[in-house]
């Protein structure tokens, strides 16, 4: 049902055991695109579409072209950003008892920034790259410090961020412990996604309560098995945490 930004902080507050999926949407109002809005990176104009340029063969085939895009698209607006009002209720909810974990599809670090411990990245991180040969470690600055078209480690292997590409699977461990912490939630609160890309949006199902939440800009698939919807800003919300 339609739910009001009252309505929904109710259902918070009675709550004990809530779990938080969310994705790009969170992390607009740090400014960073999500992907699928009218003014998300999905909808620019690119040599190729963005699919294709984050995905596994892509990256094996085109490294050039993926740093190109990676580096300007995704990496330059993350190092800016801060986290907003959602990334830090969620760290007090936390705090609190209240939030037992953050499932997140985001890959830009603001979960860990504004404070939350358990976070679950289904689609790994941008602060962490490696190299593909040697497994040597390098930080997101070295990434973006890096001159060359393609980042190459010492030892003459190719770098890349430690991010789910498409055509790659899921992390096992991740998503072992987000669907025990879903499956075993009172609560479980979807925001800022547009749950179109699997297997993550599948894992959703596994929560078997009465009080799923969704406060989403937009309309997502199968909205009216839900049982409070609001369509607004996640800040409108957790704002009214802090
Ligand atoms: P999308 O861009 O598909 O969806 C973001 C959703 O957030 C949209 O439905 C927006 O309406 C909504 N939204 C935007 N700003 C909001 C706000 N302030 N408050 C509430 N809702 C807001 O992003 P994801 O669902 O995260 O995968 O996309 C899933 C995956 O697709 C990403 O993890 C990425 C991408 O390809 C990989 O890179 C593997």
């Amino acid at each position: 049902m339609l739910a009001s930004v009252d309505d929904i902080v109710n259902v918070i507050n009675n709550s004990s055991n809530i779990v938080f999926f969310g994705g790009a949407g969170i992390s607009t109002e740090s400014n960073i695109p999500d992907f699928r809005s009218t003014d998300g990176l999905y909808n620019m104009e690119y040599d190729y579409p963005p699919e294709t340029i984050i995905s596994h063969s892509f990256f094996i085939n085109n490294p050039k072209e993926f740093y190109r895009f990676y580096k300007n698209k995704c990496l330059k607006p993350m190092l800016n950003a801060e986290p907003n009002a959602t990334h830090k209720a969620l760290s007090k909810l936390e705090k609190e008892g209240k939030l037992k974990a953050i499932v997140t599809q985001n890959i830009d670090d603001l979960h860990h920034r504004a404070g939350s411990k358990t976070i679950y990245e289904l689609h790994g991180t941008s602060f962490r790259n490696y190299c593909t040969k040697c497994g040597k470690e390098y930080s997101i600055e070295e990434v973006v410090n890096d001159k060359n078209d393609i980042m190459t480690c010492e030892c003459g292997g190719i770098v890349r961020p430690d991010i789910v590409l498409y055509e790659e699977p899921l992390d096992d461990n991740v998503v072992s412990k987000s669907i025990k912490a879903i499956s075993e939630c009172e609560t479980l609160i979807i925001a800022g996604t547009s749950l179109v890309v699997y297997p993550a949006a599948g894992l959703i199902r596994y929560y078997r309560g009465h009080k799923l939440i969704l406060i989403n800009l937009s309309k997502v698939p199968n909205e009216d098995e839900i049982d409070y919807v609001y369509h607004g800003k996640a800040g409108e919300v957790f704002s009214r945490f802090l």
